[in-house]
């Protein structure tokens, strides 16, 4: 399978004292889209920001902003982030007993919908929700906080989405979130995944946000070769 593979740097890991230069150097090198993480404290442990961030990625980029909400009651926020700028906002299965309601709110501000499985969730619940998704977001770490190991168990149900969304003749993303990085890329777009969330790799890299994008981008390369 050769899908076009998307790069989508995750702000969480960027320096905020300079973020709107954090995000312009991801666009520089070649960024495809902007990830940005909320939480809330009560869907997953820490707190990071909200909709006044997004704002500001607004501000300083042209790229698309991809809102991952890991609040509970996301139907409360939905206007906020799509005034701010979102262009797409996933939301947690876990965290919405009315799924359909919150995507159809989503899509009616025109924004695309995403839905987020944490990693012991399978993906076989979303098999009646698929004509409602542009985005499935599959968590290879436990939500909450960037630089955790990438979880290879999650990786069959990278592959059985892929086999869904392929049967279903439908256009839908499959993002991948959580300890991306050279040497994990290849694992997720073996999986299917085509588009790939990194943080740490990206913004905490050695040689800078240029030289994380290139690392990124080589094993890209590198796992089309074999
Ligand atoms: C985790 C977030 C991720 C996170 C990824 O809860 O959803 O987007 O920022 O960070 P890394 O790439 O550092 O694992
Ligand atoms: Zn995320």
């Amino acid at each position: 399978m050769n899908l076009p593979i998307k790069i989508a740097p995750s702000i969480l890991a960027a320096d905020f004292a300079r973020l709107g230069d954090e995000i312009q150097a991801a666009e520089a090198n070649g960024a495809d889209l902007i990830h940005i993480d909320v939480m809330d404290g009560r869907f997953v442990p820490n707190i990071s920001f909200g909709a006044m961030v997004v704002k500001v990625a607004r501000k300083v980029s042209k790229l698309p902003l991809d809102v991952h909400l890991m609040i509970v009651e996301p139907e409360k926020h939905l206007k906020a982030f799509a005034d701010a700028g979102a262009d797409a906002i996933t939301v947690h299965y876990e965290a919405c007993p009315h799924l359909h309601r919150v995507l159809q709110e989503i899509k009616g501000f025109d924004l695309r919908a995403g839905v987020a499985l944490n990693p012991h969730t399978p993906a076989l619940l979303l098999e009646d929700m698929l004509s409602m998704l542009d985005i499935v977001l599959v968590m290879t770490v436990n939500p909450g906080a960037g630089g955790q190991a990438f979880i290879y168990e999650v990786v069959p149900k990278i592959q059985a989405l892929r086999r869904m969304i392929t049967q279903s003749k439908r256009q839908i993303d499959i993002i991948v979130d959580g300890g991306i990085e050279a040497s994990t890329i290849g694992h997720a777009m073996r999986g299917g995944a085509n588009v790939m969330v990194a943080g740490t790799a990206i913004f905490g890299a050695k040689g800078g946000v240029a030289a994380g994008m290139q690392l990124l981008k080589s094993a890209v390369e590198r796992e089309r070769q074999k």
